[in-house]
């Protein structure tokens, strides 16, 4: 019934909009109508085309604007709006209102590839992004997260350098496993998101069979002020699919667009995705309870049980692809009260580059287009700058004042974090590098187990350097031995000298 309906409607509009455009004069962009679209102003049959053709000149300088940058990373990318509807009661964990039982938040959600550019293919062995702008009525909550549920590396200084090493090789423009195992080889914190990587889950068969996470922890804090470190989970609720290294060429081969199409092919027929939002929570004293560090994104909580919170459900495709999905911003700074970030060295990195990102990217006034305006009016001091549309009115543009009456709630003050010691450049001192990589290995089936080892053989069987490769495969080694042993002998690599090598690895 619904899905008839739905369809019906999409029709209706479909063709109410093509009656418009018949209807409706071709105009400039100042709205005065045109007379000739098809042939330019020439001074006479044979002449040169004249300057004053406004609608030509305007139509070129369009054309040769249309593109912004693309996004440094997850330049690939598909919106879609929707909801999240809360369930469950959080007053006793925190303050913010899109968490109040039954409060239902319109959401913009966009999920991506990370490393090729904006019209590469979708089956690329990649992390797929997992953002979600939920337009609250206190402002704006992002969670801007992955398909996976940690990351490669621990402190936002070596972000840079990890994604050139995965990015195309400065020369050849070819996408290189020698230099992101150069990278890698030194990086063991990469260890076991190399595992989720290498497993299936680097290639989801669709968007809406894939699980997103926060990744990192954050905090929630209720009306008293009191503090819980949380970790978020979207579990698909269509199951996890994944596409096997068989059968990558072949869905390539005849469409490298499948997640996309996947995804607005199941909207347009009324089959609306959905996932349960879980999440796992710690009191503040109880991160020390670990035997790695709580705060480390290259680690999942375990034995931390998770509670459902509530659903999201996506509904709609976007009707103009740049001025949602693509001019769209998402960044984990963009928090309400009640959500704040937890001291994760990586979160702390991410703070700063999103926002820092979108001013270059797409303008300095890039909140006041409509998919980033925030539901509820915004109200402060920033003013003017590149395509400035923020409609307020008024002298005072500063603060304090006498004059006008904004209040400044002390309730909405940041939490305090009490510190010890000095300022320090030093790792932190619990990494663990390697046993969830093992557990992880251990976790999977016969047959995934089998493409896991296949996938890392196919891109390790490219490194140039045999201390590289001795290297990472010590950490597999080290991980769990019969995975480092299948990878070794995969690369017909010297067992006795990987499992010495692993011998002398810490934890
Ligand atoms: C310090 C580490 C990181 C830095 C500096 C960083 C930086 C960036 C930048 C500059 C963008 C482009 C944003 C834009 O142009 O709008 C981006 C996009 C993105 N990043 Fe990160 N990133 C980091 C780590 C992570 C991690 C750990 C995750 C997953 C938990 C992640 C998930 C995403 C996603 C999903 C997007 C795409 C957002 C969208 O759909 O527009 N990033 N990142």
């Amino acid at each position: 019934m619904f899905k008839t309906k739905k369809i019906t409607a999409l029709v209706c509009l479909a063709f109410l909009s093509a009656s418009a455009a018949h209807a409706a004069d071709l105009t400039r962009d100042n709205g005065a109508p045109v007379g000739d679209n098809q042939n330019s102003q020439t001074a006479g049959p044979g002449g040169p085309v004249l300057l004053q053709d406004s609608n030509l000149i305007e139509k070129l300088q369009r054309f040769d604007r249309e593109r912004i940058p693309e996004r440094v990373v997850h330049a690939r990318g598909t919106g879609a709006f929707g909801n999240f509807v809360e369930e469950a009661d959080l007053s006793d964990l925190t303050r913010a209102n899109v968490f109040e039982a039954g409060k239902t938040t319109p959401v913009f959600v966009r999920f991506s590839t990370v490393i090729n550019s904006g019209g590469s293919p979708e089956e690329a062995r990649d992390p797929r992004g997992f953002s979600v702008k939920f337009y609250t009525e206190q402002g704006n909550w992002d969670l801007v997260g992955n398909n996976m549920p940690i990351f490669f590396i621990r402190d936002a200084i070596k972000f840079p350098d990890f994604v050139h090493s995965l990015k195309p090789d400065p020369v050849t423009n070819l996408q290189d496993p020698n230099r992101m195992f150069d990278f890698f080889s030194h990086s063991p914190e990469s260890t076991a998101m190399l595992t989720w990587l290498y497993s299936n889950r680097g290639t989801p068969a669709s968007y809406r069979k894939m699980d997103g996470f926060g990744v990192h922890a954050f905090k929630l804090v209720n009306a008293k002020g009191e503090i819980h470190y949380v970790k978020f989970h979207w579990v698909s609720r269509q199951g996890i699919e994944n596409l096997t290294p068989a059968q990558i060429p072949v869905v390539q081969g005849k469409d490298f667009n499948n997640l996309t199409r996947d995804l607005y092919g199941a909207l347009a027929k009324g089959d609306d995705p959905k996932w349960d939002l879980m999440i796992q929570v710690l009191k503040p004293a109880q991160l020390a309870d670990f035997p790695y560090d709580a705060l480390d994104d290259t680690k999942e909580w375990k034995g931390v049980p998770e509670r459902k919170v509530g659903t999201m459900t996506l509904t709609k495709v976007p009707a103009n692809f740049f001025e949602s999905t693509e001019e769209s911003a998402f960044a984990p700074s963009r928090m309400v009260p009640g959500i704040e970030p937890s001291e994760d060295r990586m979160l702390q990195g991410r703070l700063f580059s999103y926002a820092d990102t979108q001013i270059y990217r797409v303008g300095t006034n890039y909140m006041q287009l409509p998919i980033n305006r925030p539901r509820v009016p915004v109200t402060n001091n920033h003013q003017a700058g590149e395509l400035a549309d923020s409609k307020k009115e008024g002298s005072i543009n500063y603060d304090p004042t006498g004059l006008q009456d904004l209040k400044q709630n002390p309730e909405y003050r940041m939490t305090q974090l009490p510190l010890t010691g000095t300022t320090q450049q030093r790792a932190i001192a619990k990494k663990m590098e390697f046993v969830q990589a093992g557990e992880r290995y251990r976790s999977l089936s016969a047959s995934d187990k089998h493409d896991l080892v296949a996938n890392l053989v196919t891109d390790m069987s490219q490194i140039t350097n045999e201390e590289n490769e001795y290297t990472e495969l010590s950490y597999f080694y080290k991980a769990d031995p019969e995975f480092g042993t299948r990878v070794a002998k995969g690369l017909k690599a010297d067992v006795s000298r990987v499992q010495a090598m692993a011998a002398k690895l810490e934890g």
